[in-house]
């Protein structure tokens, strides 16, 4: 077998078959995720290619109403999520669903002793992006039911710090479609190739570069972040680590994250005077990049500690992001945190 590890491996390696070699390290595993990732790679194709089509068909444009976040739900963020509850919900190992699209989770499999896992989800990042054809990206979390816990409460299931996470990635839907994910074995990314409708290991062991040369955030809020991130851009920008660094802004946090995984650099949603908690959901959107960041030897914070250490109160909770490179981190540790 050619093992996904061998940088000159000549055979295609499928996402499929990679994650039932990484199913091994679990004891006594039975085929039961591998089953349920192969919910998300099937929803994720039939997302990108909906998106695809965009500009083809009459799908652009908002669908009319408005999700628990108060935002215009685009008519794609709807299709993704109905794909993805599809496909997960019919593995009966799954139990508990939730999604930046619905308030409250969802539940499968009530009475069956198999479903023992949560996935978190956002169905489609960055869908403001969508009608001007950049790209937008899915995230997911997938965590495992605490023992003695049973349906009649759901928070439990969800409402874990992201260190509990056994499973997270994301698909960027880019000029190339790319699946990333880690079971905490390192980070792997594969590339759809559509001329055979499978993922295809692309990136194995992804490794976070110690330094980049980008930062990334919305710099039309610089002043109203507090004035220690301003600063911290400041010294970004004027070469104090070492080197003036550029930016780089696609609005889309999968693509802003997914650059910054492979070129490194830091990418930042910080707090606002408007929304102290910045805007990303820590569930679906942070915990799972903070995951993938720290599998690749990255780092991720709030601020103040460790976005995977957070333990969550709420499911649609706001966090402010800052991930990136250990140059760039240990830098934001000691200028914006010393004070704790
Ligand atoms: P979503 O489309 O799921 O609501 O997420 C959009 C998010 C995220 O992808 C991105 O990083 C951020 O919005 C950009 O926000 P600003 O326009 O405030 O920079
Ligand atoms: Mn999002
Ligand atoms: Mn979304």
């Amino acid at each position: 077998m050619v093992l996904a590890s061998q940088k000159d491996a000549t055979l295609m390696i499928t996402v499929q078959q990679h994650i039932l070699q990484e199913q091994q390290r679990f004891p006594g595993a039975t085929g039961e995720f591998s089953w349920l990732l192969s919910g998300i790679t099937m929803a994720t194709k039939l997302i990108q290619a909906k998106i695809r089509q965009a500009g083809l068909i009459d799908i652009l444009g908002v669908q009319g109403n408005v999700n628990v976040q108060g935002e215009v739900q685009q008519k794609l963020d709807v299709y993704s999520n109905d794909v993805l509850i599809q496909y997960l919900s019919s593995r009966e190992s799954i139990g508990v669903l939730a999604s930046e699209e619905n308030e409250k989770p969802l539940l499968f499999h009530q009475d069956s002793m198999e479903a023992k896992y949560a996935v978190v989800f956002d169905p489609l990042d960055g869908s403001s992006n969508i009608d001007v054809n950049v790209s937008v990206g899915t995230t997911f979390s997938i965590l495992r039911r605490p023992d003695d816990v049973g349906f009649d409460d759901t928070k439990p299931w969800v409402l874990q710090p992201g260190a509990q996470q056994i499973a997270a990635g994301y698909v960027v839907y880019g000029s190339s479609t790319i699946l990333v994910y880690s079971v905490g074995n390192g980070v792997h990314g594969f590339t759809l190739d559509p001329a055979i409708g499978a993922y295809v290991l692309s990136h194995p062991n992804m490794r976070m570069p110690e330094q980049g040369r980008y930062y990334s955030v919305n710099e039309a809020y610089l002043s109203r972040f507090p004035t220690s991130y301003a600063e911290y851009i400041q010294r970004l920008r004027s070469g104090e680590l070492g080197y003036p660094y550029a930016s780089r802004y696609i609005g889309s946090m999968v693509a802003d994250f997914h650059r910054t995984l492979l070129k490194g650099g830091v990418f930042l949603y910080p707090p606002t005077t408007e929304q102290p908690d910045g805007k990303l959901r820590l569930l679906y959107e942070a915990n799972p990049v903070a995951f993938l960041a720290e599998q690749a030897g990255g780092r991720a914070f709030d601020g103040h500690g460790n976005i995977l250490d957070i333990v969550p109160e709420s499911i649609h909770q706001r966090t402010p992001l800052v991930v990136g490179s250990q140059v760039e981190m240990l830098d934001f540790e000691r200028t914006v945190m010393k004070t704790g």
